[in-house]
């Protein structure tokens, strides 16, 4: 491995992660809700770090913790988040803030290096109040309105009450300052399993998904499980039931070669083994690069729902809660995490689409954008066995610096 540039401090970066892996420990993952005490204590220690980088550490009115620099001169934002999915891993989110960080205290004091990188960990990317909350306030598009509205899928907790109990409420929230960084960068875990089945190191990522959310609802008729004919049953759980199937029947033939679709939460109410469900609910969800396939999806999913209804005798609802765009990323930001994997990761490295959400494609909205994966073993994620050797977290570290290196140079 050249070492003329990198300087990455390997122990450094595995003993970054394993701290914040201390913090809301479960099992061998973490459990960190947004706004959690374990996630708070965790933007604590990001802030508390920052200024060993050179930067001022901030965390503003929607939980984003900022490191900026006084200094003059190109600038790049590099970032991830740090709150986790419930009961889920420890590198989704704090590996691409601790790489921010280490690039930071890597390139920020290097008279050889010009510009400097600046830090940020994005609050509630992993959407427990709704979706990416922190980088789409920074980008200009979260209204005070929905901050009002929001409520935590788990709890019900009010958004409000939550910023208010971290101590965040009256807290300016920071927008971004138009021409401050030439792009953002991001390091994540794959999340599949890509690159270790193909013995590679480094993604280098050329979009991320859309993603379109959905509520859908059923209205049948509560009643006896025991006393009621079949015949004129409204189950509204069977409905459901048969929705699920119809979608999984008929979606492929109208898809694209990468779309997914997930039903993630059912529930059946009242949801008693003698009573037969007046109401259910499902969260659907499906991803794609093109909205035109998803869009076309919709239309199905809308045309199932309707032929549900009148084969169940029960009415159904489809409403959309989310209307993710997807993102390409910038041509020259996948360039120079080419380079850098050709430098530091023996060009292992392939170019690939994201199939799960990131805060960079918010980010792409007002800056050049790009990401770069490292492999996940077996796979796994957003679940507490997620994991990454600790060679490959150490590689993908000294590529993301050399990457941000190259960027800034420009
Ligand atoms: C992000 O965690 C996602 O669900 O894609
Ligand atoms: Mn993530
Ligand atoms: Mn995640």
């Amino acid at each position: 491995m050249p070492d003329e540039y990198s300087h990455v401090e390997g122990a450094r970066v595995l003993a970054d992660l394993n701290a914040l892996r201390g913090i809301g420990a479960y099992k061998t993952g973490v459990h960190k809700p947004t706004f959690s005490e374990p996630h708070m204590r965790s933007l604590q220690w990001l802030a508390a770090r920052l200024p060993d980088a050179g930067l001022t550490a901030t965390i503003d009115g929607i939980g984003n913790v900022f490191g900026t620099s006084k200094t003059a001169g190109r600038k790049l934002l590099a970032g991830s988040h740090l709150e986790s999915q419930n009961f889920a891993g420890w590198l989704d989110g704090p590996l691409g803030v601790v790489y921010a960080l280490e690039a930071a205290r890597v390139i920020n004091p290097d008279s050889d290096t010009s510009g400097t990188v600046e830090v940020a960990a994005w609050c509630d990317e992993e959407g427990h109040f709704g979706h990416f909350l922190g980088s789409r306030s920074y980008v200009g598009d979260m209204t005070e309105a929905e901050i009002d509205a929001a409520r935590d899928r788990s709890s019900g907790r009010p958004l409000r009450d939550a910023l208010r109990d971290a101590g965040l409420a009256g807290r300016v929230r920071v927008t971004a300052e138009p021409g401050r960084h030439i792009g953002y960068i991001e390091a994540h875990i794959e999340q599949g399993e890509t690159l270790e089945s193909n013995g590679l190191a480094i993604g280098v990522v050329t979009s991320i998904v859309g993603i379109w959310q959905y509520r859908i609802s059923f209205v049948g008729e509560q009643n006896h499980a025991g006393t009621t004919r079949m015949s004129v049953r409204k189950d509204a759980g069977l409905a459901l039931a048969r929705l699920c199937v119809a979608i999984d029947d008929r979606f492929p033939a109208v898809c694209g070669p990468l779309t997914v679709w997930t039903t993630g939460r059912i529930t059946l109410d009242p949801g008693a083994p003698s009573i037969i469900p007046g109401r259910a609910d499902m969260l659907f969800q499906i991803r794609d690069d093109d909205p035109a396939v998803i869009d076309r999806l919709e239309s199905v999913l809308r045309s199932l729902a309707d032929e549900v209804a009148a084969h169940g005798r029960c009415g159904v609802t489809v409403e959309r809660l989310r209307t993710g765009a997807p993102a390409m990323m910038a041509l020259e930001f996948q360039q120079g995490i080419e380079a850098a994997s050709a430098a530091f990761a023996g060009g292992r490295s392939v170019r690939m689409p994201s199939g799960a959400g990131h805060d960079a494609q918010v980010l792409a909205t007002i800056v050049p954008a790009g990401m770069l994966f490292v492999p996940s073993i077996g796979g796994v994620s957003h679940h507490w066995s997620e994991n990454t050797s600790d060679a490959d977290i150490v590689t993908g570290a000294h590529v993301f610096v050399d990457a941000c290196r190259r960027l800034l140079a420009g």
